[in-house]
């Protein structure tokens, strides 16, 4: 039994779809979540400028004696898994996108993927993709700019709708089912589901995730106890009131950023 609390990372608020997963599937689990603002979104980033910057973010939340760290974000994981594996001691638990399950659930029928670019580019990505596409049923979307336009439309769904149909778009195939493989793109997840064909499923990992993270927390015996008062802090590396008020739309329930200068 361990009760230190478990860090939650993400460029920005999408993470907080894996987080709210692993709050309600772990009850008695203290978080801190921190959102990278101030570099987002990685999307558009090189997999060097992210593996840079990731050293503060990671020592912050060792720093603050967090028990295991989940990479809420498809992006970094894609770019830079092994090598915070390597550089730090802690447990730490990716995300990918759930595209098994989606060939599992449609078997022959063809799946759309939605990733950030730098997903898209990524050799980590590439390579799953390469394994898991044998019958060649996939196409990935490279979806430069849609994150960002998630956060900054939280507010205006009208304009977000019609955004998401400018991806939609670019699905050349007959498909079955959407695999969304940016965590920011969970965060409207329903708006999606209302625009895609009828018939199409939407798919993601978050639930697999926590299901993931309870794994490896009783694997390395780190669940935490029930007696234990429950903590969630968030924190961004820039404006905690625009995070807070983006978040807690977007999420449906009050969420406060801190300010923390990484
Ligand atoms: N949340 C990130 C992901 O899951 C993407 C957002 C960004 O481009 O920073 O890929």
């Amino acid at each position: 039994m361990d009760n230190r609390p478990l860090a939650i990372l993400d460029s920005g608020l999408g993470g907080l779809t894996i987080a709210r997963a692993i709050w309600s599937r772990l009850a008695y689990q203290s978080t801190i979540y921190l959102a990278d603002h101030q570099f987002f979104p990685y999307g558009d980033k090189t997999a060097l400028q992210i593996n840079r910057r990731l050293i503060p973010l990671m020592n912050f939340l060792v720093k603050s004696n967090c028990k295991a760290i989940v990479i809420a974000c498809n992006t970094i994981t894609a770019t830079s898994i092994k090598l915070l594996r390597q550089l730090y001691r802690l447990p730490i638990i990716g995300t990918e996108p759930a595209i098994k399950p989606a060939i599992k659930a449609n078997l022959k029928e063809n799946i759309a993927v939605w990733v950030t670019h730098q997903t898209a580019v990524s050799p980590h990505f590439k390579t799953m993709i390469r394994n898991l596409d044998q019958r060649g049923q996939i196409q990935i979307v490279d979806c430069a700019g849609l994150a960002d336009a998630i956060e900054a439309l939280a507010q205006n769904q009208s304009k977000l709708k019609s955004v998401l149909k400018k991806y939609l778009a670019k699905i050349k195939i007959n498909y079955s089912a959407l695999v969304l493989g940016s965590t920011h793109y969970i965060l409207v997840k329903d708006l999606i589901q209302q625009l895609v064909p009828s018939g199409v499923i939407v798919i993601e990992p978050s639930q697999a995730i926590a299901q993931q993270t309870e794994t490896i927390l009783q694997q390395f015996h780190l669940l935490p106890t029930s007696t234990c008062p429950v903590k969630r802090l968030f924190f961004t590396t820039a404006d905690h009131d625009q995070a807070s008020s983006t978040a807690s739309t977007l999420l449906g329930s009050s969420i406060i950023f801190t300010p923390c200068t990484l």
